[in-house]
């Protein structure tokens, strides 16, 4: 499991290069089946999600390379369509092969993905979808069973911009007969990313990004060479370690436009924020003022997974920031850990009101999940004293060495196993 351990107090000063984005690398390597080629993709992170999403591959039949950022993946002897429930449950997401191995294979056979941290994840739009499109789906002892003799276009009106399920429509329609329409799609950077791999290996999509995207089926998809897009929510979750902890740090490798409504927000609570390109500057030399309230929504609202973040910094602010979780039923795990920190924050089904103490300080928690788990870690860095956070795997499902990269600018920041 691993506990990071942190000593409170220090300005953080330097520089950070962002890594590449989780929930684009995830999607983009489960489309490399697709092709039956040899694609390779750059600048992957080193998460452990990666690593999940390896083993799957490389269980499907396929043919994995991997030298730092660049991961090749060659599909050509992929034999299987089935994931065994071990490897469905290291990783939540990995119901994004869903739609990959139906369109390769034309079966799918796995289990449920079943919930998270986070409550209950269902996958009812992705099923009725794919149905939609002529797959034939069973349940036999929690597995399901996905067949088709042919998928077809079909119009589809997602009831919510689900990632997943845009995601899984997506991969299947490249291999449906005619065009698939998405209505009310997920407009998420990372749905664009795929969009632009699909389409560098032939694919025929537009529109990802915009909540309507048509898929021109039918395609023979080939070899393809992506590079991922900057990881959104990993520099969100570093603006509110310099927010939290304050100084004055440099992020490089950033989408500035993927985070304007955490800029905006830090920027009301006082934080002092420049853009250049593709780089983005924060800092943060007083104590902050509370904001209005944060509402997560779909992009391009305010990201959800940045919310547990923006909240350890708001807990000593001056002054009550109200939170409202629309997109997870059960996204605050993390408020009885942050308490535990002196936090003062009352929550009622979606909403969290903190109350702005004047300091933290240190003490033993545990990681509820991934962003709860980075939430500790930006509480802990302008908290008093030392503070062990415990169960360190959750958070390096999405972070690559967050350890060294908070050391190299100034954090006192360990991480030990065990
Ligand atoms: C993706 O999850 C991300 N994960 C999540 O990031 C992110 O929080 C989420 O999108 C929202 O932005 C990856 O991309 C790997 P959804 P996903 O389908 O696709 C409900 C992180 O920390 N829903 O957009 O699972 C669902 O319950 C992770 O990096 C249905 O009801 O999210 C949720 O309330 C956490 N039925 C809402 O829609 C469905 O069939 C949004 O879920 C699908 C979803």
């Amino acid at each position: 499991m691993g506990s990071f351990i942190i000593n409170g107090g220090n300005r953080l000063c330097g520089n950070i290069c962002v890594h590449g984005a989780k929930n684009s690398v995830l999607p983009v390597l489960a489309a490399t089946v697709l092709s039956g080629e040899r694609s390779v993709i750059y600048g992957c992170p080193e998460l452990t999600d990666v690593d999940s999403t390896i083993k799957i591959l490389r269980y499907l039949g396929c043919r994995i390379r991997r030298e730092g950022g660049s991961i090749e993946v060659d599909s050509s002897g992929m034999t299987g369509d089935s994931i065994p429930d071990v490897l469905m449950r290291e990783m939540r997401s990995s119901v994004i092969f869903l739609g990959a191995i139906l369109a390769r294979t034309g079966r799918a056979e796995m289990t449920y993905p079943g919930g998270c941290e986070l409550g209950p994840r269902p996958i009812d739009l992705h099923l009725s979808a794919l149905r939609s499109m002529g797959a034939e789906i069973t349940e036999r002892g929690g597995r399901m069973i996905c067949e088709t003799v042919g998928l077809k276009g079909a119009d589809i009106d997602l009831s919510i911009p689900s990632v997943g399920a845009t995601e899984n429509i997506m991969l299947a329609a490249t291999a449906a007969e005619g065009t698939t329409r998405i209505f009310n799609a997920a407009r998420e950077p990372e749905i664009y990313d795929l969009q632009q791999f699909l389409n560098r290996a032939g694919a025929r999509i537009s529109g990802a990004g915009g909540p309507y995207i048509e898929i021109e089926g039918g395609a023979k998809l080939h070899a393809a060479e992506h590079s991922i897009i900057p990881d959104r929510i990993v520099t969100a979750t570093y603006m509110c370690a310099v927010a939290a902890a304050g100084g004055e740090v440099l992020l490089e490798n950033v989408c500035p436009r993927h985070v304007a409504t955490v800029t905006s927000v830090l920027r009301e609570a006082g934080c002092r924020i420049g853009e250049t390109g593709d780089r983005l500057h924060i800092s943060s030399e007083r104590r902050l003022n509370a904001v209005h309230p944060v509402r997560t929504m779909p992009y391009p609202g305010f990201p959800t997974d940045a919310q547990s973040p923006v909240m350890a910094v708001m807990a000593t602010a001056d002054g009550a920031t109200v939170f409202i979780e629309n997109i997870f039923e059960n996204r605050y795990r993390h408020v009885g850990e942050l308490m535990r920190m002196g936090a003062d924050i009352r929550t009622e089904g979606r909403v969290a009101v903190v109350f702005g103490v004047p300091r933290l300080h240190g003490a033993e928690v545990e990681a509820t999940d991934l962003r709860g788990g980075a939430a500790l870690i930006i509480a802990a860095l302008g908290a008093e004293g030392r503070t062990v956070i415990r169960r360190a795997k959750h958070i390096e499902r999405g972070y690559e060495q967050i350890e060294k990269a908070l050391g190299g600018i100034g954090a006192d920041i360990e991480f030990q196993e065990g």
